[in-house]
């Protein structure tokens, strides 16, 4: 496996894809976010460094809005996440649309979530038939694809548990 890091040419131009802005998050009395800040630009990857129980899956979480911020916001591709904004103030989407907004946003759980009980090209294919109405012969040779990618081209009818927790992951984020 080979890592490619594309270093943008133009830093400063280059859009703001990922717009994080004074986000607050609290735990009942534990305050996990204390008003962060975070712009990621198109192109650009980004690590998160902090020690264990500092916020870091929290502030991914959020992104996603599987957490509800407490105060702040947050925007993709110029489009707020979990929110609409209306006579200047934020209001929550329905489920429903919250759902729609995370078709378009890619999130590997630390924890995979993998299905158990389906094979490794069966949790691939589950999603984009399920959620995205993709025709299955589609999604097939797309998780393919994109199990060749990470390595695993030879595991497609195995199950989670015969995999080694890296090769779990790579299926995660597959
Ligand atoms: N749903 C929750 N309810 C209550 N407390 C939570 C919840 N989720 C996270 N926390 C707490 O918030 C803090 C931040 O957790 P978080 O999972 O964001 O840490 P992390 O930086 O990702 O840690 P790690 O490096 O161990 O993965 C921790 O103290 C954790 O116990
Ligand atoms: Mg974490």
């Amino acid at each position: 496996m080979s890592a490619v890091t594309s270093e943008p040419a133009d830093p400063v131009t280059r859009q703001v894809m990922v717009d994080v802005h004074g986000v607050h998050k609290s735990f009942g009395p534990l305050e996990v976010l204390r008003g962060v800040d975070l712009r990621v630009r198109t192109g650009e990857v980004t690590v998160i460094l902090g020690p264990s129980g500092s916020g870091k899956s929290t502030l991914l979480r959020t992104i996603n809005h599987l957490e509800k911020v407490g105060q702040g916001w947050i925007a993709i591709d110029g489009e707020l996440v979990g929110y609409r904004l209306s006579g200047g103030k934020l209001y929550e989407l329905k489920e429903k649309d919250v759902l729609k907004q995370r078709t378009g946003i890619g999130f590997v759980f630390q924890n995979f979530n993998l299905f158990p009980h389906l094979t490794v090209l069966e949790n691939l294919v589950e999603a984009p038939v399920s959620a995205l109405r993709r025709p299955r012969r589609e999604a097939e040779a797309t998780a393919r694809r994109l199990l060749a990618r990470v390595g695993l081209d030879d595991k497609a009818d195995a199950y989670p548990r015969q995999l080694s927790g890296g090769q779990q992951q790579r299926v995660a984020i597959a």
